[in-house]
Parts: structure tokens; sequence; C-alpha cells
């Protein structure tokens, strides 16, 4: 248990040690067993908000998260204040043992299920996130649209949605996988959630050697393939969520791996006879 947590005015701004950062925020330590997650200007109200509503929800719903204690507004930007989680994240814990990777990834799969078992009805529809990531995205206006069509044709959902969970968001405290940084939470169907993982496994942020290459899609391969093992009803409709997700991380992604990421959204659109996209 994170005990008490330090007062607000306990926070000394200036004297804040840096744990860890990433793309959307600096992470310090604060006190003995807190962390303040402070995000970069550039991050919207929205954004950290549904942090903060996404963690809280899965945390009331028994799933291991870091349970957001308090929103607060430091000098050096909004923050929100968290529990430290003790241990490193999966992508370290991977490279660290690599004996170990495929247990890890059986869990990591197992974990994304139960994430999925929590309804949000609550939270922003992935539909609507989808929507405006095609629309707003660099296809052509003939991709777009039949894109949208596809889309529309396809079932809705009300699960939790964490949106980017990939090995550096899970932290491993005790060998157990703890999920953080909610900020990009939905709420809709399941298969684009572990479509959006595999791709992020595959083609997200991160080294991008040929050796890593590899391992990264021997990852994606075994975490997809211990899910469907798991729930292989949580596979329906792959060919047309696949299309509909790549075509939207269009629109957001980092040019990490983009041949190799064309590549595979174009077979993706080529196979529910979609328009392909230029290289
Ligand atoms: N509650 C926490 N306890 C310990 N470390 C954390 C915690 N939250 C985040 N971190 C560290 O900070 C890093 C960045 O946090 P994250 O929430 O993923 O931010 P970003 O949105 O910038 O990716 C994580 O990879 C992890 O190392
Ligand atoms: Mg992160």
């Amino acid at each position: 248990m994170a005990g008490t947590p330090p007062a607000l005015s306990g926070i000394v701004e200036d004297n804040l040690a840096t744990l860890a950062s990433g793309a959307s925020a600096r992470v310090c330590r604060v006190g003995e067993r807190f962390v303040v997650k402070i995000f970069h200007a550039a991050v919207s109200e929205e954004m950290i908000d549904r942090e903060f509503a996404a963690a809280t929800l899965a945390a009331d719903c028994g799933i291991a998260v870091a349970r957001p204690v308090e929103s607060l507004r430091l000098r050096a930007g909004r923050a929100i204040l968290y529990p430290e989680i003790e241990g490193p994240t999966m992508m370290r814990q991977l490279r660290m043992r690599p004996l170990r990777s495929g247990a890890m990834l059986r869990d990591m799969a197992a974990f994304h299920r139960r994430i999925h078992d929590c309804p949000a009805p609550g939270l922003r529809s992935l539909r609507a996130v989808l929507r405006t990531d095609i629309i707003y995205g660099p296809a052509n206006p003939a991709l777009q649209q039949a894109a949208l069509r596809l889309l529309d044709g396809l079932p809705d959902g009300d699960r939790l949605l964490h949106g980017d969970f990939h090995v550096k968001n899970i932290l491993m405290a005790h060998g157990e996988p703890v999920a953080i940084d909610w900020s990009k939470a939905a709420r809709g169907p399941v298969t684009p959630d572990i479509l959006r993982t595999e791709m992020l496994m595959r083609f997200g942020e991160g080294p991008q050697d040929w050796l890593t290459n590899r391992a990264r899609d021997w990852a994606a391969r075994c975490y997809a393939d211990h899910y469907r093992g798991i729930a292989p009803g949580h596979f329906a409709q792959m060919a047309e969520w696949r299309a509909v997700v790549g075509l939207a991380w269009l629109r957001a992604r980092a040019p990490v791996r983009q041949k190799a990421f064309l590549d595979y959204l174009n077979r993706a659109l080529a196979a529910v006879d979609l328009p392909l996209i230029a290289g």
C-alpha cells in the first residue's frame, strides 16, 4: 500500500529529482513512495483528465495500476500524483531476462485481456477517435471515405481500452505487470486495441536495428498468439480492423520502421479491397 500521500505544500518543486522521462511528461520522485508526473506544456487538459479518469476506473475495476492520488497544478505545469511502482519497465525486463520473455509476453496478453473485461461506458468512444484520425490523416479523400465506410460497418463495444498498451507502459512490480500511462484510453470493442498493441510493439518508438526488429516482430506475434489462445472471440474481423487502425495511426505515428509499416499497412488495405497508400 502506498501510505499517506505527501501534503501538497510538501512538494518542493525546485527540488524534484527526475526518475524517468517519456514523450508527454517527466516523472519525479516525491517523498519515499510517490511520484509526480509533470506533463509537457503541449499536452492538452483533456488528455490529462482522461489519464486520471481512466487509471482510476481501471483501479476500481481491480486492474493493477498506479491509482492516481491527486491532480495538481504546479508551477512546472499540470501534474498527477501517483504512488511509485517499484520495478523496471517490461521493455527493460525483456532485455535483461530474454529467456523469460515468452512467459512475460504471455502474462502481458493475459493482463491485457483482464483490462478488456472492464466496462468503461463513460470514456470517449474509440470509433470517434479513429474517425477523426483518419479524416485528419494523410490518406487521400477516396481512401479516407472507403475506410470510414468500412469503420461504420464494424461493431461497437463498451470495454476499457488502454490505447497505448506496450512494453514501456507496463512496469514489472515483483514480477507482476502494472499498467501506467492511460492518457489514450477509450471505450470500444477490444479487437482494435489488440491490433494497436501489436503495431506498437512492431513499429512503435524504440530501437530499430535489424536484430531488435526481428525481436520486436517475434514479441508481437508471441503476445498476439497467447491472447488468441485465451480469448479467440476477441479476434473478430481482424482484417477490417487492421486496415482501419493502421490508417488512423498514420496521423500521429513517429517515422519508426517507416517502410516496414507502410508495407504492413498496404497489405492490410489490400486484404479488404481498399486503395493503397503511396510510399
Ligand atoms: N507510478 C510510477 N512509478 C514509477 N515509475 C513511473 C510511474 N509512472 C511513470 N513512471 C516512469 O516514467 C516513465 C514515463 O511515464 P509515462 O506515464 O509512460 O509517461 P509518458 O506519457 O511520457 O510516456 C515510465 O516509463 C516509468 O519509467
Ligand atoms: Mg508512456
